[in-house]
Formats: structure tokens, sequence, C-alpha cells
């Protein structure tokens, strides 16, 4: 979704923020823009496409020095995608400039208002009417200074915003501010300040230049001078801030010689679940040990549902995390989509934790079904990946993945950790109940036994390949599972549309023959992930039932199945773990699939259209 990227210091703006607009791009976005304050007045580029465009207009000109400067990448909401639209945005003077995150849900009213009062207004965004506000703010109070007169124009918004924003009047000033939008301050310096900040709506655009952050909470503004910060609250009252050191490194956001990031991470999805369980699995007591968890164990222990939620494959790792507790920690457990979940009326009872699960940890529906929880006294879990993001910070308590940045838009390390955390879930909160201290060794021991088996599956990737390559004329595709597998066969559709724009309908296997077996034929071929499993029969059943009509079949089956290969066209096979643990193995050849179908289709499969990688807005 939209970047923001602001910088104010000794050295050169125009390449930190151009190479924070970069390192935001997997994001996902469709034009970009920078504004500079120059001793000349406010220089500003804007260019739709990618960031390349930006760079070959700036290319084109020379000499541009400042050291105070803003940038963006926009992902459209209001208004087409062109140039005019493109941020940051001016007042009528062009000396105050803003690039906005969020959505301003009463800026229609406020444009009638301000264009009646003579403002002029360049492009269709909502959120160009933060410059003019500011500006009318300036001309009613020119001795407040920057930050008071952002403050009075923000008092009039109603909506969500990440913002950054300078003045040409106030050329040793940047603020930003923030309301439901991310938004992170980096302390430049080496992270003592030294007269250096940067303001990023993601940490991987400024973590080549410090790991010191501040996180900005909503409502609260910053105001960023060489002298240092200041940050206070919408009604003036100074906001005490700690600043946090971000793990990553800078090598993480590197390709490291893969083609893709997409294929980086899921070459990389062993070591990930390493990571995720790493010194988590407490084998002689069969049981798993969650830091983050320690305080939340009286509370789990008399839990009586789990409610998960998340969005996209977040979601789909709930739905396999919802088998799993059911089977082995005999708790009710609830899966629904953060979305759906935060609109309805859920209803709460005594005994509730609900659950969040999200990557990002920014993901806008997933926060407000947390917030929506916590308004009516549920205690609230995440397993969250980015640190210090808004859901790790607002849950009571809470898992980390431990994954490092994930940067290809279409998820693929991120869904099996959180599916391995799930499983430590199962664990411990299992163990609490009903769960024999041998179930728990199994379960423990056969998780630690997944990044290898992970890795034998990796090595037909040439094989996987060349299916994808076989079915490359497909227009359609059916993906089906059952139980463990059936959020799976759900994964595998969302994996092959995202990225090759493919149409592909996950469905649980029991359900073909209720409607969508009608549209089986020689031209629709079938994913059908068909491990040996307590739903195995029913599995071949079902795929005997689509050889009948013709339609070709794909399985993803377990090493030495030989049955299923008389009735398949093509098979893939994956080593033997425990059923519950077969999602973390089932899922890779349909990510790999995926992966080389749009290769194969000539797509930028990091960066798939219309998609953002992190979804702020709602
Ligand atoms: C799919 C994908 C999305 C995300 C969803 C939730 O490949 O990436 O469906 O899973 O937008 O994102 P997070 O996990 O950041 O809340």
């Amino acid at each position: 979704m939209c970047g923001i990227i602001g910088y104010i210091g000794k050295r050169q703006a125009l390449p930190l923020l151009v190479e924070g607009l970069r390192r935001m791009e997997y994001r996902g976005y469709d034009s970009a823009g920078v504004a500079v304050a120059m001793p000349s007045g406010i220089f500003t580029a804007h260019a739709v496409g990618m960031i390349n465009a930006l760079d070959e207009k700036l290319a084109a000109l020379s000499g541009l020095a400042g050291t105070l400067g803003i940038g963006h990448t926009r992902w459209a909401t209001h208004g087409g995608v062109t140039e005019q639209n493109a941020h940051p945005h001016a007042d009528c003077t062009g000396d105050v400039w803003v690039a906005h995150n969020g959505i301003i849900e009463n800026y229609s009213e406020l444009k009638n208002e301000l264009t009646a009062r003579g403002h002029v207004f360049r492009s269709e965004t909502d959120t160009e009417v933060l410059p003019h506000l500011i500006e009318e703010a300036a001309r009613a109070y020119p001795e407040a200074g920057l930050g008071e007169q952002v403050r009075v124009a923000l008092q009039k918004i109603i909506g969500t915003y990440g913002i950054v924003v300078l003045d040409r009047r106030a050329p040793e000033t940047l603020i930003a501010a923030r309301n439901f939008s991310p938004l992170l301050i980096g302390i430049g310096g080496g992270g003592i300040g030294d007269g250096e900040y940067f303001v990023a709506s993601d940490a991987s655009a400024v973590l080549k230049h410090t790991k010191e952050v501040i996180y900005l909470d909503d409502g609260e503004i910053a105001v960023l001078t060489p002298r240092g910060h200041h940050v206070s609250d919408l009604g003036r009252n100074t906001r005490t801030k700690t600043s946090e050191r971000i793990e990553w490194t800078d090598d993480e956001v590197k390709k490291d010689g893969y083609a893709h990031f997409m294929l980086k991470e899921i070459h990389g999805e062993p070591e990930a679940i390493e990571n995720s369980i790493r010194g988590r699995i407490v084998l002689e007591e069969g049981g798993a040990r969650l830091g983050g968890l320690a305080d939340a164990l009286g509370v789990l222990r008399e839990a009586q549902r789990i409610l998960i939620v998340g969005c996209g494959t977040a979601y789909h790792a709930g739905r396999i995390g919802e088998y799993m507790l059911e089977e082995y920690a005999s708790i009710p457990v609830e899966t629904d989509i953060a979305s759906e979940f935060r609109y309805r009326k859920p209803v709460f009872r005594p005994g509730d934790v609900l659950l969040a699960i999200s990557q990002s940890g920014e993901t806008a529906d997933t926060l407000a079904a947390v917030r929506e929880a916590k308004q009516k006294g549920v205690f609230t879990l995440g397993i969250v990946n980015v640190v210090g993001s808004s859901i790790a910070r607002e849950t009571h308590a809470g898992v980390y993945q431990h994954i490092g940045p994930e940067i290809g838009v279409a998820s693929t390390k991120a869904f099996t950790s959180q599916v391995a955390i799930l499983a430590l879930l199962t664990l411990l909160v299992g163990r609490q109940r009903d769960m024999s201290l041998v179930t728990g060794e199994r379960i423990g021991s056969e998780l630690k036994k997944i990044p290898d088996l992970m890795r034998e599956i990796l090595k037909q990737e040439r094989a996987i390949k060349k299916i994808a390559a076989k079915y490359k004329n497909a227009q359609n595709f059916f993906f089906l599972g059952r139980k463990y597998n059936l959020p799976v066969a759900l994964e595998g559709a969302l994996k092959l549309k995202e990225i090759s724009y493919v149409h592909a309908e996950g469905c649980g296997a029991g359900e073909l023959k209720h409607g969508p077996i009608a549209m089986i034929d020689k031209h629709l071929p079938s994913i059908c992930i068909v491990p040996h499993d307590s739903t195995y029969e029913k599995m071949i059943s079902n795929m005997e039932e689509i050889r009948a009509r013709k339609g070709p079949i794909i399985a993803i089956a377990t090493e030495g199945d030989e049955r299923v290969q008389t009735i398949a066209d093509d098979v893939i096979y994956i080593p033997k773990t425990l059923e519950m643990l077969t999602p973390l193995l089932s899922v890779i050849p349909l990510q790999l699939f995926a992966y080389h179908f749009g290769v194969q289709h000539g797509h930028d499969v990091d960066k798939p259209r219309n998609l953002a990688k992190s979804v702020t807005v709602e």
C-alpha cells in the first residue's frame, strides 16, 4: 500500500528519498513523487508507474540540493492513477507539501468549503484538502509554527492518516503525524540523532541508515528539527516516547541472487520455520514455551473459546489453526475474515480470547477486529511478524514470527511460520488441557523435522516448474483439499490468482459435487491435495469423479503413494508427517507452482498488479 518517506538532516535529501521509495516498492503502488526544500524554493517531481520513471525525470535535472524532503508511493484510492494525483500535494501558494497514507472521509465536504473560500485544487485526491487546511491555519496563526498549524488542520479531519509535511517557510522543520496508518521516525546519526531524522511508513525504508526508531501512536504529531524531536497529541499534551531497535538487517531486504523475493522467501521457509520454533518446543514436557504468552497462561487455561481473525493468507493459516486447536487442544475455535468479523456484531462470551494473525501487524481490518474485541473486554493475542507494529503493540500478549522481512507481495514464508506457531500454541493450550505427554512429544518432535522435510520438497523445484509450463494455457484451476488441507487449497488458489491473474478457485473437495463439479471438463485442471491422512479415501473418490469427467489432475501426494499415479496426470510428492502438520509441506509445491506459472506468464511476481503488501485501508 502507499509508502511515505521523509528526511531532515545534513545530507542531500533527494537520493535518500528515492532510495527509501525503492525499498518500499514491494508494498505495491502505481505512482510516486518527491518534494525537496531547496534554498531557491521547493522542487517537486511526480511520475506514474515505477520508481524508475521518477528517477528518469530526476536524472534529467541536476544540482537539486536540499537537506529536507518528503516522498511517497501512491496506491490509488480516490482519483485515477495520474501524475496530478501522485503525492506530495501542495497548497495554493506551493509552500506547503504533504504526503499522506490513509483516507480522509470528510474530504468532499472540506473540499467544497475550501473551494468556496477560493482555494484551487489540482488533483482529485482526498489528500489535497490537507495542505489547503494547513495553508489556512498558517494564515490564521502565522507565529504558531508548522507543528501547531498542522495540528489545527488535523483537528478538522475525519479519517485515517500517516502524513509528512514540509513548508518552504520552515526549512528546519519536518512534521509527521499518525492516525490509524503506520508511521515511524528513524533516528539518524547511528541512533544518536545528530540532527538527522527519517520518517517512514515502513522500517525497511530506513534500515540502511538507522535501526533506532520511534513508532508513532494514533493521534500523535512529531516535530522534527536538527535540534531534536518533540511528540505531542492533538490536544497539545507532550508524549514521552522511547526508541526501539529494529533487529532486521539490511541484507535481509536483498534478493541474494534469487530472481525474485518471492522465490527467495519460498526457499527461505525451512530457515523461517527454524527461527519461528527455535527454543519454543519443550520436548521433555511435550509442550511449548512462548515467552510472549508467559503472562497469558492463566487466561489461556481458563479460555472457553478462541476467535481467530486475519485476512487473506493469514486467515488461511488461522483456519488450519482452528483444526489443530479443536482436534488436539479440545477448545472450540471460530475463524473469521477480519473484515467480516468487525462489521457484523460478534457476540462475545466470558472466556473468549481473540487471536489476530498478521504478518505486517498493520492490516486495518485485523487491527479493527482487535480493537473491537478489546473494547468489549475480550483478551487479545497476536501472531505477528513485524516487531513494534500496531497489532503487536495493541494486543494484550502475542508471539512474534521471527522470520525477517517478507518482501514479496504474495505471502509465503509468513504463512508456514504462522501455521508452525499455531502448532506451538496447540501444544501449549493442549498440554494445559487433556493432551497427553506422548501426543505432545510426538507433535513437538515432528514439528522439529519440518524444515528438513521442506528442503526435500524444494529440491523438486525443476519438476514443478515443468508442470507449471505444461498447464500454462489453462485459464481456470480448481484447488481441492479436505480438513487440514482445505485451507491449503484456498491458499494455493489465492497464490495463483495473485501473481498470474488466472482464475483459480479453492474448494473443499466434499463440496465439489454440490455445484463446482459442473465446471469440470478437459480444459479445467484440478490440483488435488491428497496426503495419506484421515481423508485420503474420500479425496481419492473425488479425484475419480474428476477423472470420469476428463478433468486433468495434478496431485500433491505422500511419498510412496503409487495409487495416486494411476488417477492423476501429474504427481508431486511430499514427505510423510503428522496429519496436522501436512499443510506446512503441501503448500510448498503450490507456492512454487504459482511462482513459476506467474513468471512463465511474464508477470512481475514480486509486485503483482493492484496488490499491496500491507493493506492499511479498510
Ligand atoms: C496474500 C497476501 C495477503 C495477506 C493479507 C494479510 O499473499 O499476502 O492476503 O496475507 O493482506 O496481511 P497481513 O498478514 O500483513 O495482515
